[in-house]
């Protein structure tokens, strides 16, 4: 059993916060966000995370697991302290190290004995020892501590099972001491092989953006081939399934749609760029990832128009709002960029998802957000599908026919099968299977 801090109570914080509660840990989440800090003392969550209320609940009652806004009291109560703040984009693409690094400054403060510092915030190579100098510099006691490195690779949606069963724990350090205090807070997570990378924080830090870059240049691959297969008659489906099958492959990130989007893919694959050209280094694959991306949006938006060739004054729904399923989390959100498109084309939009709505009218205020997705449709011109949810995998289609205006749909996941949409009577289009959707 370890007192372990975690600063910052988002996606990440929670969840780690959680689980490592669950494993037997005494664990105090703090937050400088004394509403967030609020809700949960209230019984409640501040995010949409599948499992994690249950999780939270049990291990409030059990005593294993408090939150707390007395950040300094809570850093001075616990040996290790996890850092799993914000880590925005600024605006020219680099990480903006601010949280972080106020993070370090409030534990230099209270380092009242020796601690390990584990990072978990996805922050760019060199960061880790940034967080060293500060805490060594404004630290008054000059008490011993180690930084460590510990990337985190949850998605949300299944962020507790992530955690609990992830493919590997990457552990940046130096020091044989800190290593061994978080490999007894892991072990647990393992019976028998224990998948524990140990490294240098330099290269711990590069671990999670190469991860995520790579995962971000096979969407953006698929979907270049999926833009191909709608001028050529092939079916990206069937194409992926056969590349998938090749065990040099994997069939995972091979789902062609609008792009990703998510807190992390974006900001992240940014950041690998700008530490590449500050090194002298042009990143020209992960550079084109960025651009298949931010032009897939726009391939989605011409789809549209094949159906509805003149947007102006038009109103299309909008079903499924979430980077994907599982979240309420809109941040970089496909859906979002493709309404703001809408929106300038003069559009009127209508919206709906099972839980992300509260946080795309805030985003944008000009939507119009339903609780039923059939509300939602009601007269639309169009409805475009742009999150997975699985309760959009079943529309009641002929009910949804006789709401929308027109019986047009994008369907930008691939959710449905062109052959029956078809039989349905709706003007169909998806991504990269055009051989299916010609009459
Ligand atoms: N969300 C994900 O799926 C995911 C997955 C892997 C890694 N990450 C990385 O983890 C980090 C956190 O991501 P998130 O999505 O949980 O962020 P988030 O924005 O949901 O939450 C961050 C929280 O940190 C708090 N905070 C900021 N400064 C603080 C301080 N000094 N002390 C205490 N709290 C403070 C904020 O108020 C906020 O509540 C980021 O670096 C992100 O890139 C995120």
């Amino acid at each position: 059993m370890k007192n372990i801090c975690i600063m910052g109570t988002g996606y990440v914080g929670l969840v780690t916060g959680a689980c490592l509660a669950d494993l037997g840990n005494r664990v105090r989440c703090v937050d400088i966000d004394a509403e967030k800090i609020k809700i949960l003392n209230d019984g409640k969550l501040p995010i949409y995370e599948p499992g994690l209320q249950e999780l939270i609940t049990n291990n409030v009652s059990r005593e294993r697991l408090s939150f707390s806004e007395d950040i300094s009291g809570s850093i001075r109560k616990s040996e290790v302290i996890f850092i799993s703040v914000g880590t925005p984009s600024d605006g020219d693409g680099k990480v903006n190290l601010l949280y972080v690094e106020g993070a370090a400054e409030m534990i230099a403060q209270n380092l009242n004995d020796f601690k390990v510092i584990v990072n978990k915030s996805t922050v760019s190579v060199g960061t880790g020892k940034r967080l060293m100098e500060i805490i060594e510099k404004k630290s008054p006691s000059k008490a011993e501590f180690e930084v460590v490195s510990n990337p985190e690779f949850l998605r949300e949606g299944s962020a507790i099972n992530d955690f609990m069963h992830p493919d590997r724990i990457v552990i940046g350090t130096n020091s044989e001491r800190a290593y061994g205090i978080i490999t007894e807070i892991y072990g647990p997570l393992y019976l028998i092989e224990t998948p524990f990378i140990k490294t240098s924080i330099e290269t711990a830090e590069l671990i999670k953006y190469a991860s995520n870059a790579f995962l971000s240049v096979k969407i953006s691959f698929i979907n270049e081939i999926a833009n191909i297969c709608d001028k050529t008659g092939a079916d990206v489906h069937v194409v992926a399934r056969a590349m998938g099958l090749d065990g040099r492959i994997s069939p995972k990130f091979l789902h062609a749609g609008p792009g990703f989007g998510g807190s992390c893919f974006p900001k992240d694959i940014l950041g690998l760029v700008q530490l590449a050209k500050e090194r002298g280094i042009s990143p020209v694959l992960v550079e084109a990832a960025i651009k298949v991306n931010n032009a897939q949006r726009k391939v989605m938006v011409e789809k549209l128009k094949k159906l509805v060739p003149n947007l102006g004054g038009k109103t299309i729904a909008i079903l499924g709002l979430a980077f994907k399923p599982n979240t309420d989390d809109v941040r970089e959100s496909p859906a979002l960029d493709i309404i703001k498109i809408l929106l300038e084309e003069g559009c009127t939009v209508n919206a709906y998802d099972p839980v992300a709505l509260d946080n795309a009218k805030k985003a944008i205020p000009e939507i119009n957000c339903y609780d039923n997705m059939m509300d939602a449709c009601e007269g639309a011109d169009s409805v475009m599908i742009m999150t997975e949810w699985n309760e959009l995998r079943q529309i009641d289609l002929i009910m949804l026919k006789e709401k929308l205006g027109a019986p047009n749909m994008v369907d930008c996941k691939n959710i449905y099968d062109p052959v029956k949409m078809k039989e349905e009577g709706f003007n169909y289009l998806s991504v990269g299977r055009p051989l299916l959707e010609a009459d």
